[in-house]
């Protein structure tokens, strides 16, 4: 197999379609075969769920190539079942767990010219989703819903790669007590939207959400969770009810306590107690571990002590070892990798 003719060193984190996606259709209680097909198009009623009511979710992983030149997907498993919990949240139906597996695994065999070499610091980003495609007027579920799978090459999420950024604590709210903010539906991003609007007209890369009930605790940003190593070398990240359960979140914690011997915190984390961080990242499968440097609260600055040059020393650690076991260089955990054969 031939790769694409792409500069795989200087790709973003933009679309850029492929060969083939995976389509399934739900339709009077079922689910129908599915497959692959070469259409990029949807065509769905005007008046479709996803079109009136926001009526979607989506999930993200990635494909990599090995040291051994194997393409492999990360922890699929754990994708497939928080969309089946973002399903049940949002009354759509969920699509098997192993089906889905199997349609991520077909969708990325069928586009291995795009999965970048190893090596070139680009992956390709696998994009399961699904909405309601049948129409409503009234405000209740839809009756048929679209599943689908495609994959795009992309290269790092925040311009610069590796390089610190700088985030600021947002004055909008992202999650509800006891709304969506656990489960991956497009809405939480829809809003989400204005926010990381003024954020970059301010400058800033990206924003710190603190919890909408008390404003007080850390909570997540748009698009990851956060890590933060405290000055003897402590891994903490926010618990909540309502962040999205990272998986490259819940890797870390892994890897950190099980590789590395740190120890590991997964708790409140008052946003008063950020000044006395050592290093703070942001994680996710679109941001791998993005280091963070400064944190800008209304005008007074949050400057780590990690700096903005480089990532700190512990959040390269870890980013190492989880790029590691991706790319096949460090021996994974059970379970942790599948090989798209
Ligand atoms: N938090 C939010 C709001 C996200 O959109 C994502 C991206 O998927 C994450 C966290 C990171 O989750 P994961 O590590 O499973 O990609
Ligand atoms: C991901 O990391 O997969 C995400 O979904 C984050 C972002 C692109 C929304």
């Amino acid at each position: 197999m031939e790769k694409k003719n792409i500069d795989w060193a200087n790709l973003d984190f933009s679309y850029r379609p492929t060969n083939m996606r995976y389509v399934a259709n739900w339709k009077d209680g079922k689910w129908d075969e599915g497959g692959l097909t070469a259409d990029d198009k949807v065509v769905i009623s005007e008046c479709a769920g996803v079109l009136q009511y926001s009526q979607s979710c989506f999930e993200g992983l990635k494909a990599y190539t090995t040291e051994k030149g194997q393409i492999v997907i990360f922890r699929p498993d754990l994708n497939a079942s928080r969309m089946a919990d973002s399903c049940r949240r949002l009354e759509m139906p969920v699509f098997p767990e192993d089906k889905w597996v199997d349609a991520v695994v077909q969708t990325v065999r069928a586009n291995a010219d795009y999965v970048p070499p190893y090596g070139t610091g680009a992956t390709l980003y696998i994009r399961p989703y699904m909405f309601g495609s049948g129409p409503v007027i009234g405000v209740k579920p839809a009756s048929e819903y679209q599943f689908r799978v495609f994959t795009t090459p992309v290269g790092p999420y925040f311009k610069g790669g590796a390089k610190p950024i700088t985030i600021c604590v947002s004055d909008f709210d992202r999650a509800a007590p006891h709304g969506t903010g656990h489960i991956k539906a497009g809405l939480n991003y829809a809003m989400s939207l204005h926010a990381i609007m003024v954020a970059h007209e301010n400058g800033f890369a990206e924003n710190m959400y603190l919890d909408a009930a008390t404003r007080t605790n850390v909570e997540e940003t748009g698009g990851a969770n956060f890590i933060f190593i405290t000055k003897d070398g402590k891994l903490v990240t926010p618990k909540s009810s309502t962040i999205l359960p990272s998986i490259t979140r819940r890797s870390l914690m892994y890897v950190a306590k099980e590789y590395l011997g740190m120890e590991v915190e997964e708790r409140t984390v008052p946003f008063a107690e950020v000044s006395e961080m050592a290093e703070c990242g942001l994680c996710g499968t679109a941001a791998v571990i993005s280091p963070v440097g400064k944190i800008v609260d209304h005008g007074k600055e949050i400057c780590l002590p990690s700096g903005m040059e480089e990532m700190g020393p512990v959040t390269r650690k870890l980013y190492d070892t989880l790029t590691g076991i991706q790319m096949g260089r460090l021996e994974a955990p059970k379970g942790w990798i599948k090989v798209i054969e």
